[in-house]
């Protein structure tokens, strides 16, 4: 029996479901329990490349049970999206895919409500994915959210959706200055997915624990990461839940002590996609040279990431928050061609080196990177397979990465294909 978590431990695209995707041979169940279809989680199977936004990246191993926990914010238009496109490919989910009845779901007004936000924040937006993460995490909160098993009993469904529809509508309107939504069509519009979605729902919950007990195999696969916790991360630019490790256990049911593993996964470099404070972020033309060679655009908006040098303060401090057992760094053939690399190994506040990692947004917006230069390697690593074959200077750069997180690497990816991976 194992029960892994492997977490981003940046601010989200580390390539958590590449490693997912190699882990998930191993495992018996693939979890997702937080954030919803915010993710664009690539898998790359025979050349061939897949996006999940909702869907467990374990999926394509067709003997995998697949399961979408109680933490996720579902979207019932992007999930049958995803399972139709799915279909055509050959890949049948019916049977395998579970998601929990306590899951809350994200609505037609959560999006809207979510883009008008943005709109009317200007240079001060948040940058979302505008899939209505924030509106359903906070109608979850507020406990007015309607739920998975909701939508299973008509009566309880129209009439929570037509008072959510109703006070959505006061904000849309008054707020904004939006249309109104027609509740009649909104409902009409998701009438059916009771149908639709019956077939997957189930208590995740007992199915879990039960699988704990008969010893399988659990893996579960964080969305976005560290950086973007709604408690840990880069307030307020962050998402709006916990994408911890610990947020496994609540986002599913599972009690922490049955946890084994936590694999965290950072990319070489850093990269992040939205606004918020970033303090190894390159100038626009190295930027520009790294995004190409390392095709940093987002899986779900298709924005231009930005990118920079690989941050040790947020390193250790993601280890930290998320007890790291192990490293998967990705995307280390990116920096192949570079003379030099840096890594940053503190911050610097009005000449005062920072013992943490700063909570406050203007102290984080005045902080200094302190860097290390390492000399590059200047050599291809795509074709690489073992540790030991790695150019020094390769293997110099992620030694200082282990020290500086004090976390052992397990996993060295060196492209974005299944076999493109080292095992240490
Ligand atoms: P994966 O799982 C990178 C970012 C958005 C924005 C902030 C809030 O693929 O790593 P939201 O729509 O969640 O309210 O947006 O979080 N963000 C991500 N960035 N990868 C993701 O997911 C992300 N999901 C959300 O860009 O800055
Ligand atoms: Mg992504």
């Amino acid at each position: 029996m194992s029960v892994k978590i492997v977490v981003g431990s940046q601010w989200g695209d580390e390539a958590k479901a590449k490693i997912v995707d190699y882990l998930a041979s191993e495992a018996d169940y693939v979890v997702r329990f937080q954030g919803g279809a915010n993710a664009g989680h690539t898998v790359i199977v025979d050349g061939k490349e897949y996006i999940f936004h909702l869907i467990p990246s374990g999926i394509m191993y067709p003997d995998k049970i697949c399961v979408i926990g109680n933490g996720v914010v579902l979207d019932p238009t992007a999930l049958m999206d995803e399972i139709s496109e799915l279909q055509k490919q050959g890949i049948e989910v019916e049977g395998r895919l579970f998601i929990s009845q306590k899951a809350h779901l994200v609505m037609p007004y959560h999006k809207l409500l979510d883009q008008a936000h943005e709109h009317s924040k200007g240079n001060k937006s948040i940058g979302t994915t505008g899939r209505g993460i924030g509106p359903a995490y906070r109608d979850k909160a507020a406990r007015v959210g309607i739920r998975i098993v909701d939508l299973l009993n008509r009566s309880v469904f129209t009439e929570k959706l037509e008072s959510n529809i109703q006070a959505a509508n006061e904000m849309l309107t008054k707020i904004y200055g939006y249309e109104p939504l027609d509740v009649n069509e909104v409902i009409d519009a998701y009438l059916e997915f009771d149908r639709k979605i019956d077939p997957f729902v189930k208590d995740i919950t007992t199915l879990l624990n039960d699988a704990i007990l008969d010893g399988k195999n659990i893996l579960f696969e964080g969305a976005q990461g560290a950086l973007l916790d709604i408690d840990h991360g880069t307030y307020p630019y962050v998402t709006s839940s916990n994408t911890t490790a610990g947020a496994a256990c609540i986002g599913t049911g599972i009690g922490p002590t049955h946890v084994n593993e936590v694999i965290g996964v950072m990319k070489a470099y850093t990269t992040r996609v939205g606004n918020g404070p970033f303090p190894t972020e390159f100038d626009d033309e190295f930027a520009t040279q790294i995004r190409d060679i390392g095709g940093e655009y987002g899986a779900t908006t298709g924005r231009p990431r930005r990118c920079g040098w690989f941050d040790g303060v947020i390193g250790h401090y993601s280890a930290m928050i998320n007890g790291l057992s192990s490293l998967a760094i990705s995307k280390l053939d990116v920096l192949d061609t570079l003379p030099e690399v840096k890594i940053c190994i503190a911050y610097r506040h009005e000449g005062r080196l920072l013992k943490h990692f700063p909570v406050d947004s203007d102290v984080l917006d005045g902080i200094e990177p302190v860097y290390e230069t390492h000399p590059g390697w200047q050599e291809p690593t795509k074709h690489i397979r073992s540790y030991s074959d790695l150019p020094l200077n390769a293997r110099a750069y992620l030694e200082r990465i282990s020290e500086i997180t004090r976390t052992p690497i397990k996993f060295v990816s060196v492209g974005s294909d299944r076999e493109q991976t080292i095992r240490l």
